[in-house]
């Protein structure tokens, strides 16, 4: 009995150690390498307080970067060896001259999730080259010239919602209600339908809930990065599946609808029909599903997050909101109809719009894994088949080397004159290289038009609830603002 008991104890301490140094195993990788890194420990590596949500990903990313000033640093996933890279004259090799090694995200591809399978942005070599060749054309200035028409009757719906429901109104939401324009504006030109979900919020409620990081989400979306094998044993999945299958349903009705009239609406629900006819077995729907789902996934609330981030730094400095405004009304006076052209001579709103991503990139953090040992360049620094690497826009946009005093929001860094000072690879809020974000001119074109829409029918101003700064939620992927709203008060121009 007795040595029954201690052979049982002696095994329980040997399969201890050994499970101690099979998770530790990997703990003198970067120390072995000479790069410099944070201490690691056992189960967790470094992302203990991401895990518990007690920072951001990207929250802890921007501690990496601010704890040193060489060109990368390493850290653990649990035991996985993982680098942030800090150098721009490296993150242009990492994005671009040397992206074959470098051609997928981290981020896990996760085939027990229907929806997101076929979405650009999880897509692994070499189904993602296949689906972004062809998902390209959708995306031309020629194409979203058509669009400009169809955005235009969303700003309206949002327009009048304001002017019926929150004018003079002490404290609105402004985020609420510019995440369900952005909303509208892709249901009108990708699923092909008009929601306006100011009156009919289901559609909108659907569309918010795919991401939203409630406790169980956010875990989940956060194995999708850190713990892929959490992912497998418990079959998680990215996006909340109810809202999923509604949102399927929505665009499976509107596709038949699409097949059966002569509509010439020339959106992308238009393009991937064409897309399906000429190729039926690759473009089956659900690929189509997948990828519709993607553009409203990416789309909405990277673009309305960003309008609302707009309006709050326009109320707290008048006078740059002021400038705004004269530009848009002389653009608009000169002009019969709002068309792509106009939007394009409107410069000091770009300005305006590149200052916001800087200052809010709405993802705030890249990801790319390596596919086959790369060698940093003049070293003997090796970053291994399988290793994710990090790259944090946020740091890298806050960095006082880069953009001086950076917390104030100074639209002229971005000036015709200014612009070519910045330096390479230090703002890139689509980010750079083959695998940016496929949406940028879609994603300006709708900011611009939500933007213009407000600003000449409404001054914004601060309320008692307009936070003095802005500070973050800890938990999910995007940078989204405590509590998740912005509230401002709308006033009518024209009483
Ligand atoms: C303010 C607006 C937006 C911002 C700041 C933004 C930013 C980004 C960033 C940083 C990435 C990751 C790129 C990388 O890893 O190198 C990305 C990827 C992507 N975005 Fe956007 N995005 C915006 C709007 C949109 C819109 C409106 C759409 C679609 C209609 C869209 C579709 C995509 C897709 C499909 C990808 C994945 C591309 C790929 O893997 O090939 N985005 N976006
Ligand atoms: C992996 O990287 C190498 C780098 O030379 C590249 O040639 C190859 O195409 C890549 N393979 C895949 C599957 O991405
Ligand atoms: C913000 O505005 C919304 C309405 O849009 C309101 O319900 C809320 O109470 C306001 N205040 C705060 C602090 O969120
Ligand atoms: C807008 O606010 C309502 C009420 O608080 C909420 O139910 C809805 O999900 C919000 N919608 C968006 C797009 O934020
Ligand atoms: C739609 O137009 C195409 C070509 O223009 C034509 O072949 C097809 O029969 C039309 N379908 C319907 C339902 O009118
Ligand atoms: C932009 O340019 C103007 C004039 O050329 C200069 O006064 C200003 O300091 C510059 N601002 C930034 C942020 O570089
Ligand atoms: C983004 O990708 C597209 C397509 O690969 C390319 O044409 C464009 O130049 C890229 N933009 C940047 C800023 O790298």
């Amino acid at each position: 009995m007795v040595t029954f008991l201690t052979t049982c104890i002696c095994l329980g301490i040997i399969s201890f150690i050994l499970f101690y140094f099979y998770l530790t195993r990997n703990f003198n990788y970067w120390k072995n390498q000479n790069v410099p890194y944070f201490k690691p420990n056992p189960i967790f590596g470094n992302v203990f307080s991401v895990i518990v949500q007690k920072t951001s990903i990207n929250g802890y990313l921007n501690f990496l970067y601010k704890s040193n000033s060489l060109p990368y640093i390493g850290f653990f996933i649990f035991d996985q060896p993982s680098v942030l890279i800090r150098d721009p004259a490296l993150l242009k090799r990492i994005l671009v001259s040397d992206f074959n090694y470098f051609q997928d995200r981290s981020i896990m591809h996760n085939e027990y999730d229907k929806y997101t399978n076929n979405m650009l942005f999880m897509a692994k070599q070499p189904k993602w080259k296949i689906l972004r060749t062809n998902l390209s054309p959708a995306f031309s200035s020629g194409k979203l010239k058509h669009m400009v028409g169809l955005i235009l009757e969303v700003g309206d719906d949002m327009v009048n919602y304001i002017k019926a429901a929150r004018l003079n109104e002490e404290s609105s939401d402004c985020r609420n209600i510019s995440i369900k324009y952005a909303i509208d504006a892709i249901a009108t030109c990708a699923f092909g339908i008009r929601t306006n979900s100011h009156q009919n919020p289901e559609f909108a409620i659907a569309s918010k809930k795919l991401l939203e990081p409630t406790p169980l989400r956010a875990i989940q979306m956060a194995a999708h990065y850190f713990a892929p094998s959490l992912v497998k044993i418990f079959h998680m999945t990215f996006s909340d599946q109810d809202s999923c299958r509604y949102l399927e349903k929505v665009l499976l009705k509107s596709m038949r609808e699409r097949e059966n009239v002569n509509t010439s609406r020339r959106d992308f629900m238009d393009f991937m029909k064409e897309m399906q006819m000429k190729d039926s077995h690759f473009f089956s729907d659900d690929v189509l599903v997948g990828i519709f789902l993607q553009y409203l996934i990416a789309g909405f609330e990277s673009t309305g997050g960003t309008i609302a981030f707009t309006l709050y730094e326009l109320c707290v400095n008048p006078t740059i909101q002021n400038r705004l405004r004269n530009e848009i009304l002389t653009v608009l006076a000169k002009h019969e109809t709002l068309t792509y052209e106009a939007i394009q001579e409107m410069t000091y709103l770009h300005m305006v719009i590149k200052e916001t991503l800087r200052k809010f990139p709405p993802l705030p953090f890249l990801d790319r894994v390596c596919n086959t040992t790369y060698t940093i360049p003049n070293t003997d620094i090796a970053i291994k088949e399988g290793m994710p690497v990090f790259i944090s826009l946020t740091a890298l946009h806050y960095d006082e080397k880069y953009f001086p005093n950076p917390m104030l929001f100074d639209p002229e860094r971005f000036s015709p004159e200014n612009k070519s000072s910045i330096t390479p690879y230090t703002y890139m809020p689509f980010s750079e290289g083959y695998r940016n974000c496929s949406g940028i001119k879609f994603g300006i074109l709708s900011m611009s038009i939500g933007i213009i829409k407000i600003l000449s029918n409404f001054e914004v101003i601060t309320c008692k609830d307009t936070p003095t700064v802005i500070s973050f939620e800890t938990s999910g992927f995007l940078l989204t603002p405590l509590s998740d709203k912005i509230n401002v008060t709308f006033r009518s121009l024209n009483p």
